[in-house]
């Protein structure tokens, strides 16, 4: 392991081991409560107060079957207790009713989003339309309760200290049976003397589709309850994984894509395999005024966006008549194929991220765009106060080589004004997963503080909780988790109470 400044990319790219890659594909075979971890390098801060919570599939293989894609797999939460130095893991899966049912029955009895099949072949799997909850792509803290998040279903209520699940969440009946939530909220942290909020949404779609923007209280007695909310009705089928927030807008960008769902209605794909990209369409900004800003009764604006598909946004902000809106790009819709095993796939076909920076224009409805890293990224965040507004920093995971799709090793800080850039890599034989940057609270500069990630070492088959200084990527802590967890998705901080 290594950090290193450097305005160019300089760590010598090697050729990542396949093989350790895909070893962090396995069934997590141990629920374990308040472990302390062994620190085998450095030392803990003392002044990190709080939990780090990870969601991510945790279940891969039933009776034998694996699961088409990781995403199938079924959540699996990580808590990481930072206490006087001394960090306690605990992990458990979510009791989701599915996966109760699956448990017991010893297979699979659901098919999954992204391709997973029941046994029994393409008559087994016809028409039946049932999605499984399988909670398992974000995990964060509202008022008292920790969400495990999917997006096209209701969130799960967990105990946040020993991670029981205590079942569906209505957030105190703000939402319906099974309606859609997003994995994605943004957690405003109140700029001009405003409240902060926990700002997300949820979408059902069509041939029109409606965005149910929510803005929940985090702070006070009120916090858990729904502030606002309002609704918006779009032309066209939306796929919308991930938004931006400034203190007036909630930005969306619709990808421009088709949804065909018969070879799913048929049994021989999952839904998001119906998914591709549209070459005929448009991808489109959709900008919808917050209740809590200047122009809050007004309708959204709407108007055409870059070419390209984009899963996640890094942050926006707003400069007179524009928003700037930082988003990494994909060339095209990374497709996944029915017969296509998810260890072997070939990184070189696949497009990489690319972090890009747009300015809407919302006078003239244009946008202008420019890539601000060449380099491979996905799971980038700024400081947390600074979501909304302009940041100097970003930190994100990114590939170890300077071009091209490979596994993401690295973590990287980036200058978004100077364009410098530190990493710290986990290579040769380490893969890091979503960073994680939790601000010093002593401190008013925007990149003091730490960052947290959860990486798959190669070489011990198992993963190590890396701290770094934000600043610098140094390494402050280096803890070994006795445990082995697949490559994961979302995660949050929860500050101690
Ligand atoms: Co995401």
């Amino acid at each position: 392991m290594q950090s290193q400044i450097s305005s160019n990319f300089q760590i010598s790219p090697h050729p990542f081991n396949k093989e350790d890659w895909a070893s962090s594909y396995c069934n997590v075979e141990k629920e374990l409560t308040k472990i302390e971890l062994k620190v085998i390098k450095g030392k803990v801060p003392q002044s990190l107060k709080g939990t780090f919570y990870r969601n991510g599939p945790g279940r891969l293989e039933r009776n034998n079957q694996w699961v088409h894609h990781p995403f199938d797999g079924d959540g699996m939460i990580s808590a990481m207790e930072f206490k006087k130095g001394i960090v306690s893991f605990t992990n458990k899966f979510v009791r989701t009713k599915e996966w109760e049912k699956e448990e017991k029955a010893g297979k699979f009895l659901y098919r999954g989003v992204f391709g997973t099949q029941k046994a029994g072949g393409v008559l087994n799997n016809a028409f039946d339309t049932r999605l499984k909850n399988i909670a398992n792509t974000n995990v964060v803290k509202l008022g008292g309760e920790l969400l495990a998040l999917w997006e096209a279903s209701s969130p799960h209520s967990l105990d946040p200290e020993n991670l029981r699940t205590i079942g569906i969440s209505t957030l105190k009946n703000t939402l319906k049976k099974g309606e859609a939530f997003s994995a994605h909220p943004r957690f405003d942290p109140g700029h001009n003397g405003k409240e902060p909020k926990m700002v997300t949404f949820g979408v059902t779609t069509g041939p029109k589709s409606t965005i149910r923007l929510m803005e929940f209280a985090t702070t006070g007695k009120n916090a858990g309850n729904l502030i606002s909310e309002r609704k918006d009705n779009f032309n066209g089928f939306a796929f919308l994984h991930d938004f931006a927030i400034t203190p007036n807008w909630a930005i969306f960008l619709q990808n421009s894509i088709q949804f065909n769902p018969l070879p799913f209605l048929l049994g021989q794909k999952g839904a998001a395999q119906c998914i591709s990209s549209n070459p005929k369409g448009k991808a489109k900004y959709w900008i919808i005024p917050r209740d809590s800003g200047s122009f809050s009764k007004q309708k959204p604006q709407i108007f055409d966006a870059p070419d390209g598909f984009v899963f996640h946004h890094l942050n926006a902000w707003e400069d007179n008549n524009e928003i700037i809106l930082e988003s990494i790009f994909y060339d095209d819709f990374p497709s996944i194929k029915p017969n296509e095993n998810f260890r072997e796939i070939d990184f070189s076909t696949i497009p990489e991220g690319i972090l890009k920076r747009c300015r809407l224009n919302l006078s003239n409805k244009t946008f202008e765009i420019q890539s601000l890293s060449n380099q491979c990224c996905e799971f980038a965040m700024v400081n947390p106060i600074k979501i909304g507004l302009s940041a100097r920093y970003a930190w994100m995971a990114t590939a170890q080589q300077p071009k091209g799709n490979a596994p993401l090793q690295c973590i990287k800080k980036l200058d978004l004004v100077s364009g410098k850039e530190v990493i710290w890599s986990a290579g040769p034989r380490g893969f890091v997963s979503e960073p994680l940057m939790v601000p010093d609270k002593s401190s008013s500069i925007e990149d003091n503080g730490w960052i947290l990630v959860l990486i798959w070492n190669g070489a011990r088959k198992a993963n190590d909780l890396i701290v770094l200084k934000a600043n610098d990527l140094s390494e402050e802590a280096v803890l070994e988790v006795p445990l082995a967890i697949p490559h994961g998705l979302h995660g949050s901080w929860a500050d101690a109470n």
